[in-house]
C-alpha cells in the first residue's frame, strides 16, 4: 500500500496554531481530511487577503485542487457548516459544491445536545469547561445509539421524525426533571427543519471510502487536520477534563476512515510557550490575574500568565474565553510522541517567545518533572489517582530575542532562540523541523536537514 498520509496533530491541550502547518502541508495535497471533533475547534485561514474564521471545513478548500473531505468521526452542527459554505462561497470559492465532502455516517449535532452540554457542565461539581457546543452529548448519543447521522438528513421527514423520537424521548425526559421546560423539543419540528438542512447538502454528502481508496491507489497526498490535541484526548489525555473524541493519530486515522498503512508521517504541533482553555491539570501553568470563572481581573497588577497571555493574544478562538498559559511542558511531547508516534514537531510562536523573555528577562522551559520523589521525563498515568501534580524542573535562558522577517532559515535565528530548540529536542526526543515565526502563513522556517 501507498504511504501517502500525512497526520498533524496537536501535542498539548489545543491551539498550538495547527491551521499553519496544515495549510503548508495542503498545498500539494489532493485529499484534506477533518477527522475527529467538531465546532469546538476553529483556525481562522487567509484568503485572498480576507480572514476566514473555519470551525468544520478543512482549511485545504482554499487550495483549487484540493478536495475536502468531513470524514466519520466529526460531529456536525448544521447551521455551522451551512454558515461557513455560505461564507465560502461569497468570498469566492464557487466550486465548493464539487470539493467539500461530507461523510454520511458523520453524526449530527442537534439542538438539545448543547442543551444537555450547558446542563451537565452546571450540574457537576468539577465541571469541564466545555465549549458548550453540544460535542459531548452528541458523541454520547452516538455511542448509546441513538445518534442522528448525516444520512439521515437524506430521509423523509417521518421517517427521520422515527429515528430522532429515540433521543428526543429520553433528553425530554432530563428537560423536564431538571425544570428546563424551553428546551423541550418537538421530533415533528426537528425531523422537518434537518431533512430541509438535508436538501441543502444533499450535494456534499457521500460515501468517502471511494474518494481515500482512490487517493491512496494513485499515491496522492493526504493531509489530515487534526482537531484538539494528545492531553484533550478521552482515552489518553487528563480524563476527565478532556473532549469527548480522540485526537491523538490512531483516533484520527479511524475518525477519517484511513487504513494505518498508509501513513507516511506524523506532525506534532506545539507552541513556545504553551496554553490551555477549560479545567485540568497543567503543570507549568504560570500565576496570572483570572478569577474562578475564567475570566480576567481588570486593573490587576499583570503576573507571569497575563504577560504570554497578552503577547500571545490567548483568547479562545472558538469561545474568546482568556487561555491559561505557562511554559512549555517537554515530559509531555515525550509522551505524545510515544502515543502519536510524532517524527516532527512544528514549533510556534518562537517569536513570541522572544518577546516574552525580554519583557521578563528570561525565558523557561520544562525539561522533567519530580514526581512521587522520583525524576521523570514523561507524563505519569495516574495523576487523577494522587491528585498530585508533577512539579516541572526548569532550565532558564536569560533574556529574549527578536526574529526579523527577513529570518528565513534556521541558521539566522538569533543564538538563544537555537538554544532553547536544542533543549526542546534533547528533553522531547523529538526533531523540530518546522518554526513558527510570525502571525502569517509563510513566517514558517523549514528545516530541510532533517
Ligand atoms: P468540549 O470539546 O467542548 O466538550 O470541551 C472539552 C474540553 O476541551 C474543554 O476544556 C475545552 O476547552 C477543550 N477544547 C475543546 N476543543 C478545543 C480546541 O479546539 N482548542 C482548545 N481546547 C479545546
Amino acid at each position: 500500500m501507498n504511504k501517502n498520509v500525512v497526520v498533524i496533530v496537536g501535542t498539548k491541550w489545543g491551539d498550538e496554531g495547527k491551521g499553519k502547518i496544515a495549510a503548508h502541508e495542503a498545498k500539494d495535497a489532493k485529499v484534506v481530511i477533518r477527522a475527529t471533533g467538531g465546532n469546538n475547534a476553529g483556525h481562522t485561514i487567509i484568503y485572498k487577503g480576507q480572514k476566514l474564521p473555519l470551525h468544520l471545513v478543512p482549511g485545504g478548500i482554499t487550495n483549487p485542487n484540493t478536495t475536502c473531505i468531513i470524514g466519520p468521526g466529526v460531529v456536525i452542527d448544521l447551521e455551522v457548516l451551512l454558515s461557513e459554505i455560505e461564507l465560502l462561497k461569497t468570498c469566492g470559492i464557487e466550486d465548493i459544491n464539487s470539493r467539500l465532502k461530507i461523510s454520511g455516517r458523520a453524526h449530527v449535532i442537534l439542538p438539545y445536545h448543547k442543551e444537555l452540554d450547558e446542563l451537565y457542565e452546571n450540574l457537576k461539581e468539577h465541571p469541564v469547561g466545555t465549549t458548550k457546543r453540544g460535542i459531548g452529548p452528541c458523541y454520547a448519543d452516538k455511542i448509546n445509539r441513538i445518534g442522528i447521522r448525516i444520512y439521515d438528513t437524506l430521509l423523509s421527514p417521518n421517517k427521520l421524525e422515527e429515528k430522532i423520537s429515540e433521543a428526543v424521548k429520553i433528553h425530554n425526559q432530563e428537560f423536564k426533571n431538571n425544570n428546563m421546560e424551553y428546551a423541550i423539543v418537538d421530533s415533528k419540528t426537528l425531523a422537518k427543519q434537518y431533512t430541509e438542512y438535508g436538501k441543502l447538502l444533499k450535494d456534499y454528502i457521500t460515501d468517502v471510502n471511494p474518494i481515500i481508496s482512490k487517493a491512496i491507489e494513485n499515491n496522492d497526498k493526504i493531509v489530515v487536520e487534526g482537531a484538539q490535541a494528545f492531553r484533550l484526548d478521552l482515552d489518553h489525555g487528563d480524563y476527565p477534563m478532556v473532549t469527548s473524541s480522540n485526537p491523538v493519530v490512531s483516533g484520527t486515522l479511524c475518525g477519517s476512515a484511513l487504513p494505518p498503512q498508509a501513513l507516511n508521517v506524523v506532525i506534532g504541533v506545539d507552541k513556545a510557550y504553551n496554553s490551555r482553555v477549560g479545567n485540568g491539570p497543567f503543570p507549568t501553568e504560570l500565576p496570572a490575574s483570572i478569577d474562578k470563572n475564567g475570566n480576567v481581573i481588570e486593573n490587576a497588577k499583570p503576573k507571569e500568565g497575563d504577560i504570554i497571555r497578552e503577547l500571545g493574544h490567548e483568547y479562545g478562538t472558538t469561545t474568546k474565553r482568556p487561555r491559561r498559559c505557562g511554559w512549555l511542558d517537554c515530559p509531555i511531547l515525550r509522551s505524545a510522541k510515544f502515543t502519536s508516534g510524532i517524527d516532527y514537531l512544528c514549533l510556534n510562536h518562537l517569536d513570541t517567545l522572544g518577546q516574552i523573555g525580554l519583557k521578563l528577562g528570561y525565558v523557561k522551559v520544562c525539561t522533567s518533572y519530580k514526581y512521587k520523589g522520583q525524576i521523570i521525563n514523561y507524563y505519569p498515568d495516574d495523576i487523577n489517582l494522587t491528585n498530585e501534580i508533577p512539579e516541572p524542573i526548569y532550565e532558564t535562558l536569560n533574556g529574549g530575542w527578536t526574529i526579523d522577517s527577513f529570518c528565513k532559515t534556521y541558521e539566522e535565528l538569533p543564538e538563544l532562540a537555537k538554544r532553547f530548540i536544542e533543549i526542546i529536542e534533547q528533553a522531547s526526543g523529538i526533531p523540530v523541523k518546522y518554526l513558527g515565526t510570525g502571525p502569517e502563513n509563510d513566517d514558517l522556517i523549514i528545516r530541510d536537514n532533517i
